[in-house]
């Protein structure tokens, strides 16, 4: 891998994005630019996760059809990120074509070898968390994630052999040490692996309860569930085909990513899912996955199915791109979580941006002019 390649979540469009949002693409934002500066290849790519009940539900709420409703929440995300000056270098939809023909191929494929079967299900299925929970994973009957209700379902559906992987990703961790960040989060992963059977992972919803997603190319009768869905756009962005003959020459150089950036909400689902999909479909598992922790509101996670969110264009509009750019990354250790307050945001404009860099800033100037006549010389 010559180049860089970084990617964010693709973020569901439920809703309009909150700082939280913006935080992981600032990031990937100043690594990609810090890259660039370097001279490397660098590619950056976001993008939006539009399959679902999540989004599903939502557009019904607003008396749209799914594909209406997606349409028009993709543009706060696109809008944001331009006022941001987010430089990425590619935008995905998973409801795009090159990504759903892809996913579709490479089910048939996983199918074909056995790494996909038909099984019938009972669990909690939680819509905030787009996931089964068992009875033990609930906290006093809710979803352990965001605390919300969670519904009892019994249906057929297909699972993915992930159990089959889990050795590979053991393998993987011991010879990668870095390869899940920071070194606390891959401890969680690691006590994840210990205590629990990693289990096969249920890809599919019927589609007489969501219509919303994409077809199984085996199995009319159902959708693919979201995670498998979205998970593939970091490759299927940059010319992945289960059949080689068919990946673009780009891909080689692009996978595997050099950091996949996400909030530690999505650690599991973007280890040990996404490893074993990966693992599965031949490929190996990105150089780095880098989680950070969450901005909260009072305590608790600043979150659309929560509602308690602060909207970065107002913050935007009332102190420019800048200062919110800078607020963001400064604020908080990068990978701890941290607290959102309009106070916090003051105290840093005054106190690092008017201050301390403001005063640098005039001092230089107010030095340059006396002493080198305006002029900075050549060294
Ligand atoms: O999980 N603090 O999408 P999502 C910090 N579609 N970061 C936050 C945050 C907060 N309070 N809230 C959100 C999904 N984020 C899936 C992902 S990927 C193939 C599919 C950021 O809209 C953070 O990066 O819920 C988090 O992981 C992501 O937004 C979740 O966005
Ligand atoms: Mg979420």
């Amino acid at each position: 891998m010559s180049g860089f390649y970084v990617t964010t979540p693709l973020y569901y469009v439920n809703d309009r994005p909150h700082i939280g949002h913006a935080y992981t693409t600032i990031a990937a934002d100043v690594l990609a630019r810090w890259n660039r500066m370097q001279g490397k290849s660098t590619h950056f790519l976001t993008g939006t996760d539009e399959h679902g009940q999540k989004v599903y539900r939502a557009a019904l709420k607003r008396n749209l059809s799914a594909q209406e409703h997606v349409d028009q929440m993709v543009v706060p995300f696109q809008k944001l990120w331009n006022k941001l000056n987010i430089q990425y270098d590619d935008f995905i939809r998973t409801t795009e074509k090159r990504h759903t023909s892809v996913v579709q191929a490479l089910l048939q494929d996983l199918f074909e070898k056995g790494d996909i079967y038909e099984h019938h299900y009972v669990g909690w299925y939680s819509t905030s968390a787009e996931r089964f929970w068992t009875e033990k994973d609930l906290v006093d009957g809710k979803c352990p994630e965001s605390g919300l209700d969670v519904e009892w379902i019994e249906e057929k559906n297909y699972f993915f052999r992930m159990s089959k992987y889990e050795q590979n990703i053991r393998q993987w961790i011991s010879d990668h040490p870095d390869s899940i960040q920071p070194e606390y989060r891959k401890n969680e992963i690691l006590g994840y692996l210990n205590s629990k059977d990693v289990g096969d992972l249920c890809i599919s919803r019927p589609k007489e309860r969501l219509p919303w997603g994409i077809p199984l190319p085996f199995d009319e009768n159902f959708v693919t569930y979201v995670w498998f869905d979205a998970l593939l756009n970091y490759v299927t962005a940059v010319g992945f085909h289960p059949d080689p003959t068919q990946r673009s020459a780009e891909f080689s150089n692009r996978w595997p990513a050099s950091v996949q950036l996400l909030g530690k909400d999505i650690l599991t689902t973007h280890t040990i899912y996404w490893w074993s999909i990966l693992f599965a479909a031949g490929l190996t598992p990105p150089e780095k996955i880098y989680a950070h922790g969450w901005w909260t509101m009072e305590n608790q996670k600043m979150s659309k199915s929560i509602g308690n969110v602060v909207d970065p264009n107002l913050l935007i509009e009332s102190f420019g791109v800048d200062p919110v750019r800078f607020f963001l990354m400064r604020e908080i250790p990068f990978g701890g979580d941290g607290n959102f307050s309009f106070e916090r945001f003051k105290t840093r404009y005054n106190d690092d941006l008017a201050n301390d860099l403001g005063n640098l800033l005039h001092r230089t100037l107010s030095m340059t002019t006396k002493w080198l006549g305006p002029h900075i010389p050549k060294l």
